[in-house]
Protein backbone atom coordinates (compact mmCIF):
# COMPACT_ATOMS: atom_id res chain seq x y z
CA UNK A 1 0.00 0.00 0.00
CA UNK A 2 1.43 3.54 -0.42
CA UNK A 3 0.86 6.21 1.55
CA UNK A 4 0.92 9.77 0.80
CA UNK A 5 3.35 11.70 2.00
CA UNK A 6 1.60 14.52 4.70
CA UNK A 7 3.70 16.61 7.39
CA UNK A 8 3.43 15.42 10.60
CA UNK A 9 1.70 18.18 11.32
CA UNK A 10 -0.99 17.37 8.39
CA UNK A 11 -1.05 14.05 9.48
CA UNK A 12 -2.05 15.04 12.96
CA UNK A 13 -4.68 17.07 12.03
CA UNK A 14 -6.76 15.13 9.58
CA UNK A 15 -6.33 12.57 12.88
CA UNK A 16 -7.43 14.62 15.31
CA UNK A 17 -4.56 14.53 17.29
CA UNK A 18 -5.37 17.89 18.54
CA UNK A 19 -7.57 16.18 21.17
CA UNK A 20 -5.35 13.59 21.86
CA UNK A 21 -7.34 12.53 24.61
CA UNK A 22 -11.03 12.87 23.56
CA UNK A 23 -9.68 10.86 20.42
CA UNK A 24 -8.41 7.84 22.81
CA UNK A 25 -11.45 7.66 24.22
CA UNK A 26 -13.86 5.52 23.81
CA UNK A 27 -17.13 6.80 24.01
CA UNK A 28 -19.09 4.17 22.37
CA UNK A 29 -22.98 3.69 22.76
CA UNK A 30 -24.52 0.38 21.42
CA UNK A 31 -27.33 1.07 18.75
CA UNK A 32 -30.85 1.24 19.84
CA UNK A 33 -32.40 1.08 16.40
CA UNK A 34 -31.18 -0.85 13.09
CA UNK A 35 -31.42 2.66 11.55
CA UNK A 36 -28.70 3.85 14.32
CA UNK A 37 -26.97 0.59 13.95
CA UNK A 38 -26.56 1.24 10.15
CA UNK A 39 -25.57 5.15 10.45
CA UNK A 40 -23.09 4.01 13.26
CA UNK A 41 -21.15 1.49 11.75
CA UNK A 42 -20.84 3.18 8.40
CA UNK A 43 -19.45 6.21 10.31
CA UNK A 44 -17.55 3.46 12.46
CA UNK A 45 -16.30 2.47 8.96
CA UNK A 46 -15.48 5.75 7.35
CA UNK A 47 -13.58 6.84 10.27
CA UNK A 48 -11.65 2.86 9.89
CA UNK A 49 -10.38 3.67 6.47
CA UNK A 50 -9.57 7.34 7.27
CA UNK A 51 -7.35 5.63 9.90
CA UNK A 52 -5.52 3.23 7.72
CA UNK A 53 -4.84 5.71 4.78
CA UNK A 54 -3.04 7.71 7.49
CA UNK A 55 -1.59 4.85 10.24
CA UNK A 56 1.57 4.33 8.03
CA UNK A 57 2.90 7.52 8.41
CA UNK A 58 2.55 7.60 11.94
CA UNK A 59 5.29 6.32 14.77
CA UNK A 60 4.95 6.93 18.66
CA UNK A 61 1.83 7.87 20.22
CA UNK A 62 -0.35 8.95 17.51
CA UNK A 63 0.33 5.31 16.34
CA UNK A 64 -0.54 3.81 19.18
CA UNK A 65 -3.86 6.40 19.03
CA UNK A 66 -4.89 4.96 15.56
CA UNK A 67 -4.47 1.20 16.77
CA UNK A 68 -6.06 2.12 19.46
CA UNK A 69 -8.89 3.60 17.80
CA UNK A 70 -8.91 1.17 15.32
CA UNK A 71 -9.07 -1.95 18.08
CA UNK A 72 -11.91 -0.01 19.58
CA UNK A 73 -14.16 0.23 16.87
CA UNK A 74 -13.42 -3.48 15.49
CA UNK A 75 -14.47 -4.19 19.00
CA UNK A 76 -17.75 -3.07 18.52
CA UNK A 77 -18.43 -4.67 15.42
CA UNK A 78 -20.96 -7.36 16.68
CA UNK A 79 -22.57 -4.57 18.21
CA UNK A 80 -23.37 -2.69 15.24
CA UNK A 81 -25.06 -5.23 12.98
CA UNK A 82 -28.20 -6.57 15.26
CA UNK A 83 -30.45 -9.28 13.17
CA UNK A 84 -32.58 -7.21 10.92
CA UNK A 85 -30.52 -4.12 10.57
CA UNK A 86 -30.59 -4.53 6.37
CA UNK A 87 -32.60 -1.11 6.56
CA UNK A 88 -32.57 1.38 4.30
CA UNK A 89 -29.41 1.57 1.71
CA UNK A 90 -27.53 -0.80 4.30
CA UNK A 91 -25.32 -2.80 2.13
CA UNK A 92 -25.26 -5.68 4.77
CA UNK A 93 -25.63 -9.31 3.59
CA UNK A 94 -28.10 -11.78 5.14
CA UNK A 95 -25.03 -13.86 5.19
CA UNK A 96 -23.82 -12.17 8.08
CA UNK A 97 -26.63 -13.34 10.22
CA UNK A 98 -26.07 -16.95 8.50
CA UNK A 99 -22.40 -17.21 9.47
CA UNK A 100 -22.51 -15.18 12.21
CA UNK A 101 -18.91 -17.02 13.34
CA UNK A 102 -17.00 -16.27 10.41
CA UNK A 103 -18.27 -12.66 10.64
CA UNK A 104 -16.94 -12.20 14.14
CA UNK A 105 -14.06 -14.11 13.53
CA UNK A 106 -12.77 -11.46 10.99
CA UNK A 107 -13.82 -8.66 13.36
CA UNK A 108 -11.27 -10.77 16.24
CA UNK A 109 -8.61 -10.84 13.85
CA UNK A 110 -8.75 -7.45 13.21
CA UNK A 111 -8.70 -7.04 17.11
CA UNK A 112 -5.72 -9.22 17.68
CA UNK A 113 -3.57 -7.03 14.89
CA UNK A 114 -4.43 -3.74 16.42
CA UNK A 115 -4.01 -5.22 19.54
CA UNK A 116 -0.10 -6.21 18.69
CA UNK A 117 -0.45 -2.85 16.50
CA UNK A 118 -0.22 -1.00 19.39
CA UNK A 119 2.48 -2.97 21.57
CA UNK A 120 4.68 -2.24 17.88
CA UNK A 121 3.64 1.24 18.36
CA UNK A 122 4.70 1.72 22.00
CA UNK A 123 8.14 -0.66 21.54
CA UNK A 124 8.63 1.59 18.38
CA UNK A 125 8.78 -1.51 16.24
CA UNK A 126 8.13 -0.33 12.39
CA UNK A 127 8.27 -3.44 11.40
CA UNK A 128 5.57 -5.20 13.08
CA UNK A 129 3.88 -2.21 13.08
CA UNK A 130 3.68 -2.60 9.59
CA UNK A 131 2.67 -5.89 9.69
CA UNK A 132 -0.11 -5.31 11.88
CA UNK A 133 -1.65 -2.10 9.64
CA UNK A 134 -1.31 -4.92 7.09
CA UNK A 135 -3.53 -7.48 8.63
CA UNK A 136 -6.19 -4.89 9.64
CA UNK A 137 -6.38 -3.57 6.37
CA UNK A 138 -6.71 -7.47 4.94
CA UNK A 139 -9.70 -7.86 7.36
CA UNK A 140 -11.49 -5.14 5.37
CA UNK A 141 -11.14 -6.48 2.20
CA UNK A 142 -11.85 -10.50 3.82
CA UNK A 143 -15.30 -9.41 5.01
CA UNK A 144 -16.46 -6.76 2.70
CA UNK A 145 -15.82 -9.37 -0.16
CA UNK A 146 -18.16 -11.91 1.83
CA UNK A 147 -20.65 -10.26 3.29
CA UNK A 148 -21.22 -6.56 2.16
CA UNK A 149 -22.83 -6.58 -1.43
C1 LIG B 1 -16.41 -8.02 10.01
C2 LIG B 1 -16.77 -7.42 8.74
C3 LIG B 1 -16.19 -6.12 8.30
C4 LIG B 1 -14.94 -5.63 8.53
C5 LIG B 1 -13.79 -6.26 9.29
C6 LIG B 1 -14.88 -4.34 7.87
N1 LIG B 1 -16.06 -4.06 7.27
FE1 LIG B 1 -16.50 -2.36 6.28
N2 LIG B 1 -18.40 -3.01 6.00
C7 LIG B 1 -18.89 -4.25 6.37
C8 LIG B 1 -20.27 -4.36 5.99
C9 LIG B 1 -21.16 -5.56 6.21
C10 LIG B 1 -20.61 -3.13 5.38
C11 LIG B 1 -21.98 -2.72 4.83
C12 LIG B 1 -22.74 -2.05 5.97
C13 LIG B 1 -24.12 -1.59 5.54
O1 LIG B 1 -24.23 -0.91 4.50
O2 LIG B 1 -25.09 -1.92 6.27
C14 LIG B 1 -19.40 -2.31 5.39
C15 LIG B 1 -19.33 -1.02 4.88
C16 LIG B 1 -18.16 -0.27 4.78
C17 LIG B 1 -18.06 1.03 4.16
C18 LIG B 1 -19.20 1.80 3.50
C19 LIG B 1 -19.76 2.78 4.49
C20 LIG B 1 -20.88 3.60 3.88
O3 LIG B 1 -20.90 4.80 4.13
O4 LIG B 1 -21.74 3.03 3.18
C21 LIG B 1 -16.75 1.42 4.26
C22 LIG B 1 -16.14 2.71 3.74
C23 LIG B 1 -16.05 0.37 4.96
N3 LIG B 1 -16.94 -0.64 5.26
C24 LIG B 1 -14.72 0.42 5.27
C25 LIG B 1 -14.06 -0.56 6.00
C26 LIG B 1 -12.65 -0.52 6.31
C27 LIG B 1 -11.70 0.56 5.87
C28 LIG B 1 -12.39 -1.63 7.04
C29 LIG B 1 -11.09 -2.09 7.60
C30 LIG B 1 -10.36 -1.19 8.42
C31 LIG B 1 -13.64 -2.37 7.18
N4 LIG B 1 -14.62 -1.69 6.52
C32 LIG B 1 -13.75 -3.55 7.86
C33 LIG B 1 -18.19 -5.23 7.02
C34 LIG B 1 -16.89 -5.12 7.49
Amino acid sequence: MVFPKFSVVAVAALLGLGTLTVFAQDAFVAPATPEEALTLRKGLMREDGGILRQAGNLTGDPAVAAMTKLRDNYKHIPDLFPEGSIVGDSEALPAIWENWDAFIAIADAGVAAAESGITAAQAGDAAAYAAALQTIGGTCGQCHQQFRS
